[in-house]
């Protein structure tokens, strides 16, 4: 059985990555700052999976504790590494912070992968490394463009750290640009637990129709798209996280074609905020307060995947709707409220 170690597990995408690893019989060990999760998340995996993942709570930008973490742990053969900061408005305040969270930790992992000879790595990319799209859907060979943010400027440099160390180390990578991931387990034992004001769209939703926002703002309807509403490709969580369990059983099998491969993960479907509110509220059969506002800066119009090499390469397809991912997100918000 081999050991996988997951940083940010507690996180959204990590929580749900970590069960779907537990019931494929990896054993986990999870790695978490807490700076943006909570430990309760520990509870919920395990009562999915029955298994209690290994824990430790530690700090990935100091290079000491990095350090001690694979002196204990020496038996680790893959790496998936969620951990880092994700709101794109607080890296164009804040890019400092971004750089540093995002690009030394990494850093510091790579580093150890080659002290300790650990080759196999999951890296979490986005669709945010594309810019605004000159066709769609969207293939990996589509050149990347000019980060707009410094959170995205992070994704697109440390694609680049981790293929340059590919090629001079025994380091085997695969970068999953993600898309919009939405919805929660279908347990409602994890989701998404937004801080604050979410940014994202879904979790605005869900909190306006629970009652604890007064309503959404959609960001503009005068876009270049059939209603006037930007477009993107919403993936139940579910579905991506399933994605890194083959990635990871690629590199565990040598399976690549190169060291260093990156990888689509969404369902092909764009769906625009319009389209997404009326889904909502078919699902929840109730009514979305909603205004038009302005549109947002620094939003892309129209963003989906191609998706054909993750089907054909990885074998890997979504499977849930965006019905299906709705409902759970809408189950998720009910029960954390505890309304259900
Ligand atoms: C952004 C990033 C993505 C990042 C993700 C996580 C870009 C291009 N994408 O995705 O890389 O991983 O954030 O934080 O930088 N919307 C509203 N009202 C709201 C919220 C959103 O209308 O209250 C609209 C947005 O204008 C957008 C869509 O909903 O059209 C999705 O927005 P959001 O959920 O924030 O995700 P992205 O901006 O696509």
């Amino acid at each position: 059985m081999s050991k996988i170690l997951v940083t940010g597990g507690l996180g959204y995408i990590g929580s749900h990555t970590v069960v779907e690893l537990q019931n494929s019989g990896y054993e986990v060990v999870i790695i978490d700052n807490l700076s943006n999760s909570s430990l309760e998340v520990i509870k919920g995996i395990t009562n999915i999976t029955n298994k209690k993942p290994l824990f430790e709570k530690l700090e990935l930008r100091n290079k000491l504790e990095v350090e001690s973490f694979f002196k204990k742990y020496q038996d680790i053969s893959g790496i998936i590494h969620f951990a880092a900061s994700k709101a794109v408005g607080e890296s164009v305040e804040n890019p400092l912070l971004y750089y540093e969270n995002n690009l030394n930790t990494l850093i510091y992992l790579l580093q150890e992968c080659k002290k300790n000879e650990i080759n196999n790595f999951i890296f979490s990319s986005s669709c945010t490394v594309y810019g605004e799209p000159d066709s769609l859907p969207i293939n990996e060979s589509a050149p990347v463009k000019k980060a707009t943010s410094p959170y995205g400027n992070t994704k697109q440099i440390s694609e680049e750290i981790i293929q340059d160390t590919c090629s001079v180390t025994n380091l085997k990578s695969i970068a999953l640009r993600y898309f919009n991931p939405i919805g929660a387990h279908d347990s409602t034992e994890i989701g998404e637990l937004p801080l604050g004001v979410p940014q994202n769209l879904i979790p605005f939703i869900t909190q306006t129709a629970v009652g604890l926002r007064e309503e959404l703002s959609v960001f503009g309807d005068d876009y270049s798209t059939p209603d006037g509403s930007c477009i993107r490709d919403y993936i139940h969580v579910v579905d991506l996280a399933k994605a890194h369990v083959v990635a990871m059983q690629r590199l565990l099998g040598n399976e690549g074609d190169s060291n260093f491969e990156v990888f689509n993960i969404g369902t092909g479907r764009g769906s625009s905020v319009l389209e997404v509110v009326k889904a909502f509220e078919k699902v929840t059969e109730q009514k979305l307060n909603y205004k038009i506002v302005d549109r947002r800066a620094g939003d892309v119009i129209s963003v989906y995947a191609d998706t054909k090499k993750a089907n054909e390469v990885l074998g890997w397809k979504s499977e849930k709707s965006m019905e299906d991912s709705l409902l759970s997100s809408w189950r998720w918000e009910q029960k954390i409220r505890n309304l259900k």
